[in-house]
């Protein structure tokens, strides 16, 4: 790939802008629109011919988006680059959406990930760009290259910085038995103690967690909870009512994906969780508009600057991961 372009959806421009600027280029001038009717509509404002196109889109109910208009914009964006005769098109996709839908949980359900993932094949993208997949055999769906990034070294190196003057005070949880091995990957690289809370779900209604009221081991520590998203916040109030009902001192939160769906950010504004790092998959306007200075943003434009640099000349990727992306 000798020389390439960045193109970006409508979601989250800003993030696009500022991977292109680390990389010393411009965004690609696209129109984006959407129609009364509430088709969407795309059109290169510059030739693409020959070029090879990192599109860069995220996924989020923003700026008059939905999610799922963002999915379309993608997929007319990959189209019309392809019949303007691009070369090589990778999307790069920092939070992937669908892909909790995984597997048949239910008969008669679809497997709603393979949909997004056999589409952007059909239109004839040749690689994806995601970070923090929710899970790694994901990847299997798309047979073309699959870059999956991981967020743990930004995540760490905030908390290295948080933590480095006092480790014996801080305490990493895992929310459930899911993150399980990835809070014991972090314990090892903060040099931190660890424990594991349990979760389960009520049998009369899924989207109910039941916490034990109370647990041992977390008086008077800080605890950090690192999960890989938050969508309506419910695993992360619950684990974090359980920690402050068991007297921990301070309970801090990090994750990738802030979703925050409906009122999650005021829950969160009003929880006894005194910080929130999210790393900005998506846009974090609208929550930081809510929780001020409690929401703490790590900034994922330099990783994927990093990806997208080295995958354009070639190089090697696998430091960014260190056999950390299996997952
Ligand atoms: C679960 O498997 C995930 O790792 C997250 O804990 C979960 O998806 C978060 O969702 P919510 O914020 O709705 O509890």
């Amino acid at each position: 790939m000798a020389d390439f372009n960045i193109v970006s959806g409508g979601v989250y421009p800003k993030l696009a802008s500022g991977i292109a600027k680390k990389l010393n280029k411009k965004l690609l001038k696209v129109e984006l629109k959407r129609f009364a009717n509430g088709e969407r509509y795309i059109r290169y404002e510059e030739p693409v011919r020959q070029k090879d196109l990192f599109i860069i889109q995220s996924f989020a109910e923003v700026n008059g988006y939905s999610l799922n208009d963002a999915i379309i914009e993608l997929c007319l964006l990959i189209d019309a680059a392809k019949r303007a005769s691009a070369r090589e098109i990778t999307v790069v996709l920092p939070i992937l959406p669908y892909a909790r839908q995984d597997r048949k949980a239910r008969n008669r359900e679809p497997i709603s990930i393979s949909v997004i993932l056999r589409t952007l094949e059909m239109l004839g993208v040749s690689r994806i760009i995601t970070i923090d997949l929710h899970s790694a055999q994901t990847q299997a769906i798309f047979s073309q290259p699959f870059d999956h990034l991981i967020a743990s070294p930004l995540i760490t190196a905030t908390l290295q910085k948080l933590t480095a003057n006092d480790k014996s005070a801080y305490l990493l949880v895992s929310p459930d038995a899911g993150r399980a091995k990835e809070t014991e990957q972090y314990a090892e690289d903060l040099d931190l103690e660890y424990l594991h809370l349990p979760k389960s779900r009520s049998r009369e209604n899924s989207s109910h967690i039941k916490r034990p009221s109370n647990i041992t081991g977390v008086q008077n520590k800080k605890c950090i909870i690192i999960d890989d998203m938050i969508d309506t916040g419910g695993t992360l109030i619950t684990a974090a009512t359980t920690l402050k009902n068991s007297g921990a001192k301070d309970i801090i939160v990090a994750t990738t994906h802030g979703i925050l769906s409906n009122d999650a950010a005021t829950r969160f504004k009003e929880s006894p969780i005194s910080s929130l790092y999210i790393v900005d998959t998506l846009p974090q306007h609208e929550h930081q508009a809510i929780l001020g200075k409690k929401l703490k943003i790590i900034s994922v434009a330099p990783l994927i600057a990093e990806a997208i640099d080295r995958i354009s000349k070639g190089d090697s990727l696998d430091f960014m991961f260190k056999g950390k992306n299996n997952r």
